[in-house]
């Protein structure tokens, strides 16, 4: 094993499985360290996991817990989002569905979880080596996209996610030149997430885990620090805000 790592938070998350696989085929010898509110998966059995109920004092331990291991952090891939619950909570089609409990548990999970971790995990990552900070986004929160109407609070937590990184990105040129940050749109995938909202998606719209986490992998590839934040879709191609 090398001294590098790579980090990936929400581990559970169909899209990240497949990203962890594409990784390790990509460089057998890079550390994975796998954090989730679950116990380990098969898939993981090589990871260093940690489990994790992204409080604000956890996500802080865990944080501490990986500077200790010293590794260089080649990236960091932020999984988590929620659209629909476990309280069968789906995306409000008008405004009397708008609900404050649902909107605020989208804030938390797809605005401010992303951010913690940025947060928490800023003295692991700061440094001369490259390291690139990706979280999962989605076109629906570009405002400027925004013909069909619907989804407030999944489309407007995301959107406060691009602001947040963008805020970010500002901050960061000044102050960790080495970290790049992305905001990625994986197209609709066939996960649990999308899954009641497949109907009307034709086929080859509708991508596999693994093929999404292949473009993925390309695009942390190929990316470099250059004081920015990238808000793409798995074919790299830029969305407009
Ligand atoms: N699938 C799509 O069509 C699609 C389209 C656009 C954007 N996205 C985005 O892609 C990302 C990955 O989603 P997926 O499609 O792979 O869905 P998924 O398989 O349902 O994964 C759900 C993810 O959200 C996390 N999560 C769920 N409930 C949570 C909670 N209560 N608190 C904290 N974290 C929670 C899980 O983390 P744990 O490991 O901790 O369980 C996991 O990382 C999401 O950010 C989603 O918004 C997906």
């Amino acid at each position: 094993m090398t001294n590098l790592a790579i980090i990936v938070i929400g581990a559970s998350s169909e899209i990240a499985q497949a990203f962890v696989k594409a990784q390790t085929e990509q460089s057998p010898d890079v550390n994975v360290i796998s954090v989730s509110r679950q116990t380990k998966t098969a898939q993981q059995a090589n990871n260093l996991h940690f489990q994790c109920d992204y409080s604000k004092a956890q996500i802080r331990q865990v944080a501490s817990r990986i500077l200790e291991l010293g590794l260089t952090v080649k990236s960091v891939t932020i999984f988590n989002g929620l659209l629909h619950d476990e309280f069968d909570k789906f995306p409000e089609k008008k405004l009397e569905e708008i609900d404050l409990e649902y909107s605020m548990a989208l804030f938390n999970i797809n605005t401010m979880i992303p951010m913690l971790w940025l947060q928490a995990l800023l003295p692991a990552i700061k440094g001369k080596q490259p390291c690139i900070v990706t979280a999962l986004s989605a076109r629906v929160g570009s405002i400027s996209d925004n013909q069909m109407g619907g989804w407030y609070s999944y489309r407007s937590s995301k959107s406060a996610l691009n602001m947040m990184f963008k805020t970010a990105a500002v901050e960061l040129a000044r102050r960790a030149k080495n970290i790049k940050l992305i905001l990625f749109h994986p197209g609709t995938t066939d996960t649990p997430l999308s899954k009641p909202f497949q109907a009307n998606v034709p086929d080859e719209k509708l991508f596999t885990p693994e093929f999404v986490a292949h473009q993925l992998s390309g695009i942390i590839a190929n990316s470099h620090p250059d004081g920015t934040v990238s808000y793409v879709d798995w074919q790299n191609k830029l969305i407009e805000w």
